[in-house]
């Protein structure tokens, strides 16, 4: 792969703009279909750029003008999104960017259009397979390896979409209205650190409105992009989501997809900039980052590369390994043993569901199939098919009955259930989160016979489990792409120990779900009324049960959670050094295999004039031990750990405030907790700092103390902060100020001012 020279792309970039007419700029607008126009007329340098979708396997089209999406060229199909969100494993989700682009780099596609980060608000989104997590720190970790990953390789990644793209129903012009703090918090802080760290070549508008504005030409996220968040790549719209172009372009758009060809392209920039609304200056700002992609796509291409095959299969079951969630396991009832006699149930055995419907369907290479895979570990599996995704109720009763009478001959039986293809796709939502009924019907019917169940599900998004008390074990192997068949059978047979752990939570109705009452909204709206409280925020904080928690998945070994070793200055050894932003604990493989553990760190905090905030995950770490192994974890936490997003200043904030810091294997299982009080104090301290300030500095109330051991007013506001809480800080000797002071207490002096001041600074100096 040929070395991409940033600074002389730019410059050649420079020249090549300098030479175009306001027509040819014009041109470099649009795509037509996959492909950019005719640039390549334009300089020897350029070649029109192809774009490919991507978010689980690289969909290249045979034709590029073929008006059905599926006819592709077979590549891996790799594990959904929603099922490697679950291995929480930012190196695994690096190099599945760096196969990815590798196929890329084969196909001559320039820029994959993934990774795909909203949030998953609702679980009947219709894209939630598509989508990582509920949590936007979680999805903001993996998507940023994505990216690296993809780049690496040479090819663009296009993070989309910019933002708020949380539903199906009329997601081409539905307004979602946000307020500002949660639009930030949670749906924009997903996208913040991809951006900012990934780097990516391309961002992708959303279809919708936010609050008012088409997201291809909204003000306040273009802005934030460009001038906050200081992305310099190519901003392109979604398909056919180029509403007011003018706006757009001269806020940040760079490019719309497909957009106008030839003279209608060119009319209507030359229009916009006779009316005033584009300047030919924002024009050349636009078409720059165009030339620059075009450039570097062309300085990274390389003739008759090839890729593996076999080997991308393969990572594609290393991948789905490690993201299969063991939900239940009741009496170690897995992993099964070879000459166990099995009697495997379920369509979905025979014709496996891999992936989901729309923009990310791709034709895989080789696909595995579950109950042949089955059959090469086990040596006594038999097959009954039970129900058929169809659906015929007549036969699949004569069905249930055929394996009612079977079943006592064997000594486990593992049902192959989930969601049926047409039911998961990218242009709808799904209306309920039930599996189909014969489906239910026969796993409660098996149950009852008393022998052990064990469920395996495939589907892209939540599921209710009305039997789950009555299963003995839970395998969600979500959609695991062409090789999900093999790793589903090595985690059934204990060749694989599980380590998935749920991105989203798994509720026990769709009732109990935070978004409920207000999704997909009305013919034009959808309020987000829930604000913050979205997926495990809101189980938490209003104690709702749920089937299956934010982060729950069992392994076939067990852990201990240890406090660290105390380091140097310290007494007793703390969990968290929020000075360093960091977290300590001591992990320790209990049982008798080796495995993985997902360490999490949530955060509770009580900040002041804040009534609740959400419980938030801030950090993890995947760690792989051996029996009896243990070790010392540490996990980095990120500045915005001790931030707000503060509508009043449209900013992020440190906030003072309590911190209450939960390490666990779950966010309901929580095995450590430590509180630190964070108070964020002037830099500089003055006549007018408050005393409750001041006396937040380590030794500062003592040294107070002595100063105005004479002056017995101060010292008795001094010592009414003394027990008081600092969240409240209600009391009038923390709202003090010295020049307050000064006015109250006829004894203190200027001369006494002056020497607190001067102390205090010279104490915070050494800080
Ligand atoms: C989807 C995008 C996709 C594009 C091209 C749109 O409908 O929203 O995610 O990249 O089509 O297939």
């Amino acid at each position: 792969m040929a070395e991409v020279n940033m600074e002389r792309i730019e410059k050649t970039a420079e020249e090549i703009l300098k030479k175009l007419s306001l027509d040819d700029k014009a041109k470099f607008l649009s795509q037509i279909v996959w492909e950019t126009t005719d640039i390549h007329q334009m300089h020897e340098k350029l070649d029109k750029f192809l774009l490919a979708d991507g978010p689980a396997g690289i969909r290249r089209l045979k034709e590029y003008f073929d008006e059905d999406i599926y006819n592709t060229r077979p590549s891996t199909s790799y594990p959904s999104p929603s099922t490697y969100a679950s291995s929480w494993n930012r190196e695994l989700v690096y190099q599945l960017g760096e196969h990815m682009g590798k196929e890329a780099r084969q196909e001559e596609v320039d820029a994959m259009l993934a990774p795909a980060v909203n949030i998953k608000r609702s679980p009947l989104g219709g894209r939630n397979f598509e989508y990582y997590s509920e949590d936007p720190y979680l999805t903001g970790e993996l998507a940023g390896e994505f990216i690296k990953g993809i780049q690496k390789e040479g090819i663009g990644a296009c993070l989309k979409h910019f933002a708020a793209n949380n539903q199906e129903t009329r997601r081409m012009n539905i307004n979602a209205v946000i307020d500002e703090e949660t639009l930030h918090e949670t749906y924009l802080s997903a996208f913040e650190k991809p951006v900012k760290e990934g780097k990516p070549r391309m961002i992708m508008m959303a279809y919708n409105q936010i609050n008012g504005e088409y997201c291809a030409s909204n003000t306040k996220l273009l802005q934030l992009l460009r001038e906050e968040w200081g992305y310099n790549g190519v901003v392109v719209t979604d398909c056919y989501a180029a509403h007011d172009l003018g706006q757009g372009i001269s806020k940040g758009l760079t490019l719309q997809m497909p957009g106008e060809g030839g003279e209608r392209i060119t009319a209507r920039i030359k229009g916009l900039i006779e009316k005033g609304m584009l300047t030919e200056e924002q024009l050349n700002q636009a078409v720059i980052k165009n030339i620059q992609f075009a450039l570097e796509a062309h300085g990274s291409r390389e003739q008759g590369y090839t890729y593996d095959r076999q080997e991308h299969h393969d990572f594609a079951r290393k991948l789905a390994e490690e993201s299969m969630v063991l939900l239940k396991n009741e009496g170690g009832i897995l992993p099964l043993s070879k000459n166990e006699r099995i009697l495997v149930v379920g369509e979905l055995a025979e014709k496996p569901r891999f992936q989901g419907g729309g923009s990310s369907h791709v034709n895989p290479w080789k696909l595995e199939i579950p109950l042949e895979e089955m059959k090469k570990l086990g040596s006594n599996i038999d097959f009954l098919k039970g129900y058929t995704l169809e659906g015929n109720t007549q036969e699949n009763r004569r069905r249930l009955g055929e394996i009612l009478a079977e079943a006592p001959k064997y000594d486990k039986i593992v049902v192959f259930a989930g969601i049926p293809d047409l039911i998961e796709s990218e242009g709808y939502d799904r209306v309920s989160i039930e599996l189909p009924r014969e489906q239910n019907g026969l796993i409660e019917r098996l149950a009852e016979t008393g022998l052990p169940v064990i469920v395996v599900l495939s589907n892209g998004s939540v599921v209710e489990m009305p039997w789950r008390e009555k299963v003995s074990g839970i395998l969600e192997c979500y959609l695991g792409g062409e090789a999900g068949a093999s790793a589903s059978a090595r985690i059934l047979f204990g060749e694989v120990n599980p380590s998935g752990r749920l991105a989203e939570t798994f509720p026990v109705h769709l009732e109990d779900t935070p978004s409920y009452l207000y999704f997909p909204g009305s013919s034009e709206t959808v309020v987000y009324a829930e604000g913050q409280f979205v997926g495990y925020k809101y189980y938490d904080a209003k104690k709702i049960p749920t089937a299956f928690p934010f982060g729950h998945g069992l392994s076939y070994t067990e852990f201990a959670y240890e406090r660290p070793s105390s380091r140097a200055g310290e007494n007793e050894s703390s969990l968290v050094d929020e000075r360093c932003g960091r977290v300590y604990v001591r992990i320790k493989n209990t049982g008798v295999r080796a495995g993985y553990e997902t360490v999490q760190v949530y955060v509770q905090k009580q900040v002041q004039g804040k009534s609740l905030c959400p419980k938030k995950l801030v950090g993890f770490a995947k760690v792989y031990l051996q029996p009896g192994e243990q070790r010392e974890v540490v996990i980095s936490l990120s500045e915005k750990t001790f931030q707000q997003y503060t509508s009043r200043e449209h900013c992020w904030k440190k906030t003072n405030g309590r911190y209450e810091f939960l390490v666990g294997s779950s966010v309901e299982d929580i095995r450590l907790r430590e509180t630190v009080e964070i108070w964020d104090v002037p830099d500089v301290m003055t006549e007018d700092s408050n005393i409750g300030d001041m006396i937040r500095i380590p030794g500062m109330y003592e040294k107070l103390e002595k100063v105005f051991a004479d002056h017995p007013v101060s010292l008795n506001f001094l010592t009414m902060t003394r027990d008081e809480d600092p969240l409240k800080a209600i009391s009038m000797g923390s709202l003090m100020t010295l020049r307050t002071l000064k006015r109250t207490d006829v004894t203190l002096l200027d001369k006494d001012i002056e020497m607190i001041i001067s102390e205090i600074n010279k104490e915070m100096e050494g800080k």
